[in-house]
């Protein structure tokens, strides 16, 4: 067991004093990087980027490298568990990941395989391993999954979509089949995340992209009651520490009360939402992370700061702020931007941890 040098992430997951405020990236291992774009050439796709180990390690070390990060965040992606499901995925330039099999009727459900993480993705888990090692300690490795709701858009549309007609029309239209769907990834996503956790990831974050899509009712019958279910069954320890929980429902800022009493730890916020806000509506029951609009990266870097530092205020004094941005940072971002982001936490932040 090597000792934990940076453990300000962990503690400001659980609301312990810290120096000052942690901070990372949503997909800060990326296109934006020069030198992420020349290890992907060298993997080929993307897919066989991830699936390399030692590539898929130097990639998930990249950032660290230029930035004072907090955390690192295993290279992988949300659609392994669908892909292991025998969907076939695949990535087609410049439109987003597809799947060759689609989910769209109860047979359909019924011919899915049945999984085990530890063996059907067992490059996830070996990544996992790999980063734990080489980062030697240096910040925690946040692991991930993608929350059923969102897993099941993707399998159910065959790919990304804008309104989510297939999957809501299987949804509304056959419930019974979406649920039995829905169920059998929250028990996917648990074998999945224990794995990543046995394997050394110091902290889990289920990412709900498309949560925020669904009217109240809807999205606590059918997203929330999974991530619940997920969350309940957890490992919660790794190493002697515990593992804390991050739950991101993108668009999900007017649930934040539901998702504050899910069992997870923190909530991911999106920019819609003022975090100072949100800290008052839901006390010290969990830590918030986020919430900077990755737009704002495209601004002058004197901007910038002056977002941070509002951001930073907003929250106000004390620990359970993990700063982020509001959803991942996209390709075409200037490297320096996102340091002057990164520096303006770093350099900002103090004060409020007096
Ligand atoms: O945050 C990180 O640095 C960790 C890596 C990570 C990736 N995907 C790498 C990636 C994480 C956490 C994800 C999660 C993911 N993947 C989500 C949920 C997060 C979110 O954004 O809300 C979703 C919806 C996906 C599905 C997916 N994978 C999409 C929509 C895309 C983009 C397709 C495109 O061409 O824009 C991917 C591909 C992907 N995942 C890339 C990376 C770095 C780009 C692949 C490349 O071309 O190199």
């Amino acid at each position: 067991m090597t000792e934990l040098k940076n453990d300000r992430f962990l503690r400001a997951l659980m609301r312990q004093p810290v120096d000052r405020t942690p901070v990372w990236m949503m997909r800060q291992a990326g296109r934006y990087l020069p030198e992420y774009r020349a290890t992907r050439e060298k993997a080929g796709d993307f897919l066989s980027l991830c699936k390399n180990t030692p590539l898929a390690c130097e990639v998930t070390l990249q950032p660290l490298e230029r930035f004072p990060l907090d955390a690192a965040i295993l290279f992988s992606d949300i659609l392994t568990i669908p892909d292991a499901l025998g969907l076939g995925l695949y990535f087609e330039t410049g439109e987003g990941p597809k799947f060759k099999h689609t989910i769209r009727s109860q047979s359909d459900v019924d011919a899915m395989p049945k999984i085990k993480a530890e063996t059907d993705l067992d490059y996830v888990m070996n990544a996992v391993s790999t980063i734990r090692g080489a980062l030697n300690g240096r910040v925690p490795l946040i692991g991930f999954s993608g929350s059923p709701w969102t897993l099941a858009t993707y399998m159910v549309e065959g790919g990304s979509s804008k309104d989510f007609r297939e999957a809501k029309k299987l949804m509304y239209g056959q419930p019974e089949v979406m649920h039995q769907l829905l169920d059998l990834l929250a028990d996917a996503v648990v074998d999945y995340l224990n794995g990543q956790i046995k394997a050394g990831a110091q902290a889990v974050q289920i990412f709900d992209t498309w949560g925020g899509m669904l009217s109240g009712w809807a999205y606590e019958e059918f997203s929330l009651r999974y991530m619940k279910k997920i969350v309940d069954n957890l490992i919660r320890e790794n190493d002697g520490r515990y593992v804390p929980v991050i739950l991101f429902t993108k668009n999900g800022g007017q649930w934040l009360e539901s998702i504050a009493d899910s069992g997870a730890d923190a909530v991911g916020l999106d920019w819609t939402t003022d975090i100072g806000e949100a800290r008052s509506r839901i006390g010290d029951r969990v830590a918030l992370q986020g919430n900077m609009d990755p737009t704002m990266l495209y601004a002058p870097k004197a901007r910038i700061r002056e977002e941070v530092a509002d951001i930073l205020r907003r929250y106000g004094a004390g620990s359970g702020h993990i700063f982020n941005l509001g959803h991942g940072i996209t390709p075409d971002v200037d490297p320096e931007h996102a340091k002057a982001f990164i520096e303006a936490v770093v350099e900002l932040s103090p004060e409020y941890h007096r």
